[in-house]
């Protein structure tokens, strides 16, 4: 498999699992909004029958003030009065005093003036729903008095209003944290493919470093080899294999934090990069003030400094100037800030540069800047990020460590 062709696939995946977010999303609502939809179409429904009943339920409550029944008629209308026992009504007289109730739940404990407040409220709230009917109480064809039938929608109608509502909160409650314990397992494993690869990287080289450097001294010895420069040489490369694989190694166990002089550290990484990369970069160090202590672990530190250098020498095409300041920021924090003169990062990418399979490189796998945040996060428990750039003027990352 080529490199290009492996780093395009993690890209792809990136891209793709924005879009699933968007896809999901977009189905939410849609279910959402239709369930709340079709419930109010319900709802109206079953309002629109209870609105019959009620208007029967009037009706045969005036028609039995009004008429002398005989046996068969006052049954069914005794019926079609019983049938109502789910919305409340409230009977009134023209006086406004309450002489008749039905299906409102009072308790049996209340005592009269209670019922009666409580009916009060019950009335205000049905005349601030519907408007009442009226019933005329007749005799011999005159009008003699009016009574009115309050009501409201029954519990029933007035749970199926809140049902949709209650039921997504519910769902959307559950979907949250059923996301959260997903994530939180996704980055479990994640931490232990990250851990087992480098561990198991570390231990391998542990083996042909070793071998190494015994070869190197046996040839340190030797009168044959003539030209010891060599010698030297293939002692440095090997040096730099350990300093690797001592990364690895802390990188795949509980790396030890300790107290270190930062510009120490940082000088030392730059004495290492200097004779490696185009003598028209030029480096410099400030500390704001002397002897700047942070904890650190310094492999992983270095590394991570290192990385920044690296893609601050990639932005730059070649000349340049990479400046890094070391400053003691309130609450025990120590500030480092890595300020490049390169071509800057478009606004719209500083949000992705941390992301796995970014990159804008030919040759880049895109996980730089990946490392770098986890080992300063999860590792120093501290913070990176980039701090400001601006397009063909340079970038600045900074990163908080503890003091
Ligand atoms: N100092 C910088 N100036 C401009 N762009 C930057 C800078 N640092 C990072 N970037 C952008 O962020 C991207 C990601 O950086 P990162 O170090 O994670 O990966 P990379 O350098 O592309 O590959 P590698 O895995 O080899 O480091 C880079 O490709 C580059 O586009
Ligand atoms: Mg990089």
């Amino acid at each position: 498999m080529t490199k290009t062709s492996k780093s395009v696939g993690v890209l792809d995946l990136y891209h793709n699992k924005s879009k699933i977010k968007w896809v999901v999303l977009a189905v939410s609502v849609i279910i959402s909004v239709g369930s709340i939809y079709y419930t109010n179409v319900l709802v109206k429904q079953l309002e629109q029958r209870e609105q019959k009943q009620i208007e029967l339920f009037a009706n045969a409550l005036e028609y039995t003030s009004n008429q002398t029944l005989d046996n068969n008629l006052y049954f069914i209308t005794d019926q079609i009065l019983f049938q109502n026992n789910s919305i409340p009504t409230i009977l009134v007289d023209e006086a406004g005093n309450i002489s008749q109730y039905r299906n409102i739940d009072l308790d049996s404990s209340l005592s009269k003036q209670e019922i009666q407040n409580k009916l009060v409220l019950e009335l205000d709230d049905m005349k601030n729903t519907y408007e009442p009917i009226k019933i005329e109480l007749e005799d011999d064809g005159q009008v003699y008095g009016v009574q009115y039938v309050y009501y409201k929608n029954s519990f029933l109608l007035r749970q199926l209003t809140y049902y949709p509502y209650v039921q997504l909160t519910v769902i959307a409650l559950f979907g949250f944290v059923a996301y959260l314990i997903f994530n939180y397992s996704k980055a479990a494993e994640q931490n232990r493919v990250w851990v087992g690869l480098a561990k198991e990287t570390a231990h391998q080289l542990g083996t042909p470093i070793s071998s190494l450097m015994a070869w190197i001294e046996y040839f340190k010895d030797q009168v044959q080899v003539q030209d010891k420069t060599l010698i030297a040489e293939l002692d440095k490369d090997v040096k730099k294999l350990q300093v690797i694989t001592e990364r690895f190694s802390n990188i795949g166990s509980e790396p030890v934090l300790k107290e270190e002089n930062i510009e120490e550290l940082i000088n030392g990484i730059i004495d290492y990069l200097r004779p490696r990369i185009s003598t028209k970069v030029t480096f410099s160090v400030h500390a704001l003030t002397p002897n700047i202590i942070a904890m650190v672990n310094a492999p992983l530190f270095e590394w991570v400094v290192e990385n920044l250098c690296k893609n601050a020498v990639d932005a730059m095409g070649g000349t340049g100037k990479i400046t890094v300041y070391i400053l003691k920021a309130s609450e025990g924090r120590v500030f480092v800030d890595v300020a490049d003169s390169g071509k800057g990062i478009p606004k719209t990418k500083i949000k992705q540069v941390f992301n796995p399979g970014f990159t804008t490189k030919k040759r880049g796998w895109g996980l730089g800047l990946t490392l770098a945040k986890r080992i300063i996060q999860s590792y120093h428990k501290g913070k990176i990020f980039v701090k400001s750039s601006e397009e063909n003027k340079g970038t600045t990352f900074r990163i908080v460590l503890h003091a």
